[in-house]
């Protein structure tokens, strides 16, 4: 049936055996009695009330420049690709082909993998939270899972709990649900007390709480505040959303225990039936890449969870899931986070150091224990947006801290990523970073 190719016609290569039939290649004719088409379909009318608040995060628009030559870039939450380990995959991926390849290939359940569920229930078993694998879902990544957590939980208008800051990702994703926000000031130690329990007495749908080397602020909460807030959460009946992909990135202090553990130990129960959802990913410390994250939650919970991803994704991809797994086993993923804290820790060093050696008086700044960001403050009459264009002009980019403020204050702060740039462009991008700031300064100094 290969008779070499014929003009219209599909043919597959010689001794092709999947070709049973030639296919006939679809191109327009116009029709002798021609069909009527000159409406045109006006889009706008027809999206989803949903829409109106969905908007591209400025962190991913700001994602597409850092490939510009030159650019030195602490806007992304990106892991430095030096740590990712490749030739570890390579290895695990060729394993599973190898050993397991059509199952890997195959569609599979909802819920995840079961030898990577009862990994993950290991290793959170390690930081306190005593789960049964049955309580976990192995997601798309902790972005999916905060968008499922949305598709669950939320009814249009209703009001979620957050800090001021909060991660952008979590707002963007509950704004499709048309959520509503109720924040939540921090401080050095995390959220304020006192402005948590007037959230909490709101009677929020649930409080999302980042406790561990926030995003964008890199503010942990205090241990004395973790125990205040799972207490007022249970008194005042709000769940909990624990979103923890940094915990595991401590370089300094001591580990503090989650929310999902405090509020489990209190309860005594066998099984996970506390107020905490908790969510967490590989994504900083594996790799990005691979979209893997997981939900903790009670099984009820759990249950409506995998119903929403069925009708999303049907389940996380089997091949990644099994890589993940076998890249990770055997003690792999503790040796491999301990070599990615030692680069950081050196990062975050060289971007407190050349934050004191440049910045001009009046900015201030967090200094994190781990994780991947600093929090900038510039004097209170600093919009940072308006410096971002001259800051790119100068080779440099930083994330706006507005973005990350559910009620768009937060005009005079900044978001500065250390992980991604090796230390010796820290230095250089500090210095050219705080070369604009003081360049606006001596203007706005100039004009008083
Ligand atoms: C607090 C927080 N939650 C969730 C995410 C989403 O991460 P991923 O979807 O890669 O797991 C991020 C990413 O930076 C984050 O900082």
């Amino acid at each position: 049936m290969n008779d070499g190719p014929t003009s219209g016609v599909a043919t597959a290569p010689a001794g092709d055996s999947f070709c049973l039939f030639t296919l006939k290649q679809v191109s327009y004719q116009p029709a002798s009695q021609p069909i009527k088409v000159s409406m045109k379909t006006l889009w706008s009318q027809r999206y989803a009330l949903r829409t109106h608040r969905m908007q591209s995060s400025m962190v991913r628009e700001l994602l597409k420049l850092i490939d510009r030559p030159g650019l030195i870039s602490f806007a992304g939450g990106l892991p430095s690709p030096e740590v990712f380990p490749v030739e570890h995959f390579k290895e695990a991926a060729a394993r599973v082909l190898s050993e397991h390849g059509a199952q890997a290939l195959q569609y599979s359940a909802t819920e995840g993998y079961p030898k990577l569920r009862e990994m993950l229930a290991r290793h959170m078993a390690r930081y306190g939270i005593v789960v049964a694998s049955e309580n976990i879902l192995v997601t798309q990544s902790s972005q999916q899972a905060l968008d499922l957590i949305g598709k669950v939980f939320l009814n249009s208008g209703d009001r979620i709990a957050v800090e001021r800051p909060t991660y952008l990702g979590a707002l963007q994703a509950w704004n499709a649900y048309q959520a509503e926000y109720v924040g939540i000031a921090i401080d050095r130690e995390g959220m304020k007390i006192e402005e948590l329990e007037t959230a909490l007495r709101s009677g929020p749908k649930f409080l999302y709480a980042l406790p561990n080397f926030q995003n964008p602020s890199g503010v942990t909460l205090s241990l004395r505040r973790r125990k205040r807030v799972v207490e007022l959460a249970d008194h005042y009946g709000v769940p909990i959303i624990e979103d923890d992909p940094y915990g595991q990135l401590r370089f300094s202090g001591e580990h503090l225990p989650p929310l999902a553990a405090l509020d489990a130990g209190e309860r005594r129960e066998r099984a996970y039936s506390g107020n905490v959802i908790y969510i967490s990913t590989f994504s900083k410390t594996l790799a990005p890449g691979l979209r893997l994250g997981w939900i903790v939650a009670p099984t009820e919970v759990l249950q409506r969870l995998v119903l929403a991803k069925q009708g999303t994704d049907l389940h996380t991809g089997t091949f990644v899931q099994m890589v993940a797994y076998e890249a990770a086993r055997g003690g792999f993923l503790d040796q491999h986070v301990k070599r990615i804290r030692a680069v950081y820790r050196e990062r975050r060093d060289a971007i407190l150091d050349a934050l004191r050696k440049y910045m001009p008086p009046g900015v201030s700044w967090t200094e994190p224990e781990g994780g991947l960001f600093i929090w900038a403050m510039l004097p209170d009459d600093f919009d940072s947006m308006t410096l971002l264009p001259d800051a790119i002009e100068h080779g440099v980019a930083f994330v706006p801290g507005a973005a990350f403020f559910d009620d768009g204050s937060g005009k005079n702060t900044m978001r500065l990523n250390f992980s991604y740039m090796p230390p010796d462009k820290i230095e250089e991008g500090i210095r050219r970073l705080a070369g604009v700031i003081a360049r606006v300064s001596d203007n706005v100094l100039r004009l008083a």
